[in-house]
């Protein structure tokens, strides 16, 4: 399975190479399942292409896409620099990577913003990304469920809130992407 060619596209969005090859790097490290199973089992919570087969990729694609169409509008992408602008495309790009953790699991993790970024540290060694882009990562994914950061069944609060600017954005994006009534028109994997 070539997991880096899932996401040609979107590394396209990225400025920096070493971020790009940053990306890469986690992306091959995904288990594998990420690149097979829908973003919701249910389809309550995603648009129909998000529902079946390789819709968690789709769902990533399109949450990605949005950003990049955002940030590429002036008015609204001069809030961030272009370094900040890398890090949410790469957020994007891994937010849901451990969504059933790592082996997988039976149901979605509800704590898998927290996986993903455990799972970004224990690679940290052979990334490029400096200490502080690390942990701006981390706490954009940690944070990309919004509202949603009490665990269903203890309603116990589990993930930080956004508390900035930029989370606020890849949430926003995430949020966007998982709305049934945003059709995104696929031809095959790739966003016509
Ligand atoms: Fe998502």
């Amino acid at each position: 399975m070539d997991k880096i060619a899932y996401f040609e596209k979107e590394y396209e969005y990225i400025k920096d190479e070493n971020k790009v090859k940053d990306i890469k790097y986690l992306v091959s490290k995904l288990p594998d399942y990420f690149f097979e199973i829908p973003a919701s089992s249910t389809g309550k919570y995603h648009p129909s292409y998000a529902t079946t087969k390789h819709g968690l990729v789709k769902h990533t694609k399109a949450a990605a896409r949005i950003a990049y169409e955002l940030l590429e509008d002036e008015a609204i992408g001069f809030k961030f620099s272009d370094e900040e602008k890398d890090l949410i495309i790469m957020a994007l790009i891994i937010h849901d990577g451990i969504k059933s953790g790592n082996p997988k699991e039976e149901h979605t993790r509800f704590d898998h913003p927290l996986l993903v970024s455990k799972f970004i540290m224990e690679q940290k060694d052979k990334l490029s990304l400096d200490t502080d882009n690390l942990r701006k990562l981390c706490s954009i994914i940690e944070s990309h469920m919004g509202p949603w950061n009490r665990d269903y069944k203890t309603k116990k609060e589990v993930l930080p809130k956004p508390k900035n600017e930029i989370e606020r954005f890849v949430h926003m994006c995430d949020y966007l992407a998982s709305r049934k009534f945003l059709e995104v028109p696929f031809n095959g994997l790739n966003i016509k």
